[in-house]
């Protein structure tokens, strides 16, 4: 059998995934109103590879990635890694990780870029010898274009570009497997939403990382996508090949998100 021939496990399997919120409650407490956000998903990622989620806002992008990363419990459906159920009892898992919208809002304005960095690492008592935690330190501040004395800065001290170097630095503390991206440039000026997604790219080839990468933005996430899924409602209506999708939309609401894109797009 040649390599081509072999099917290549899914890093991550989403199964049914279904997320309501309680919207009310009666004056006994039991729940009479629900909102439906994520309406029974499912989809793989591939090791190596940037799924794209799109669709407007309100459709379930951020309910998706937050139940995956097990910071919402899930209604109902099943998240596997590595063909393994995820299991979300004990709070979330640190081979996935997060790199949030607003890095205004996202790093604790009271600790340290240092300190921001090595809190996975403690927690997951990883690098505990002395010096090491350090050493990690400024090895991701490298990585993500920082230098080695903004570690005791403070957030405001940074623009926002820089605050999301620092988030993605976070994220990687602790060599995740999956990153779930959830609109990390959208926040940012439009002179440095390049800049990120360039650095993103380039870990995602040194370090072999896997991204959830959700956007608003078409244009952008077929600049990083290999595949891309359309949400709409709280269900994936489409899901692709990017140059596939975006050549050949099978759906009407993909063809609808593709027609909003501005002509001609500057890339
Ligand atoms: N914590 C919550 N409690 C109740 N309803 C919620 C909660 N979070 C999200 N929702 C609802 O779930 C639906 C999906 O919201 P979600 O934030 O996932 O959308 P989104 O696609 O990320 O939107 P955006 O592009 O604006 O970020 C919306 O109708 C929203 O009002
Ligand atoms: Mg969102």
């Amino acid at each position: 059998m040649s390599d081509s021939s072999v099917k290549k496990q899914p890093l991550l399997s989403v199964r049914e995934l279904k997320k309501h919120f309680v919207t009310k409650k009666s004056f006994w407490g039991k729940p009479v109103e629900y909102s439906c956000a994520l309406n029974g998903i499912s989809f793989d990622i591939y090791p190596g590879e940037t799924l794209g989620l799109v669709g407007e806002s309100g459709c379930g992008k951020t309910t998706a990635g937050r139940t995956i990363m097990g910071l919402y419990k899930p209604t109902s459906g099943k998240v596997f890694l590595h063909g393994q159920v995820m299991d979300y009892s004990k709070g979330p898992d640190s081979r996935i990780q997060m790199i949030f919208q607003d890095p205004y809002a996202s790093l604790n304005p009271r600790l340290t870029v240092g300190e921001i960095i090595s809190e996975p690492m403690e927690i997951k008592g990883l690098y505990s010898q002395p010096g090491e935690r350090q050493k990690r330190v400024e090895q991701l501040l490298d990585m993500v274009g920082l230098s080695r004395e903004q570690a005791n800065r403070f957030p405001h001290e940074f623009s926002g570009g820089q605050r999301q170097r620092v988030g993605i630095a976070r994220a990687l503390a602790v060599s995740p497997e999956l990153i779930i991206c959830d609109e990390p440039i959208s926040a940012l000026d439009v002179s440095i939403q390049a800049q990120i997604v360039n650095l993103m790219s380039q870990l995602q080839k040194e370090l072999g990382l896997t991204y959830l990468f959700i956007a608003h933005d078409l244009a952008m996430v077929r600049y990083i996508s290999n595949r891309v899924a359309v949400m709409n409602m709280g269900s994936i209506v489409e899901l692709n090949d990017a140059d596939e999708l975006y050549s050949n939309p099978q759906h009407e609401y993909t063809r609808k998100l593709l027609a909003a894109i501005p002509e001609p797009y500057p890339e």
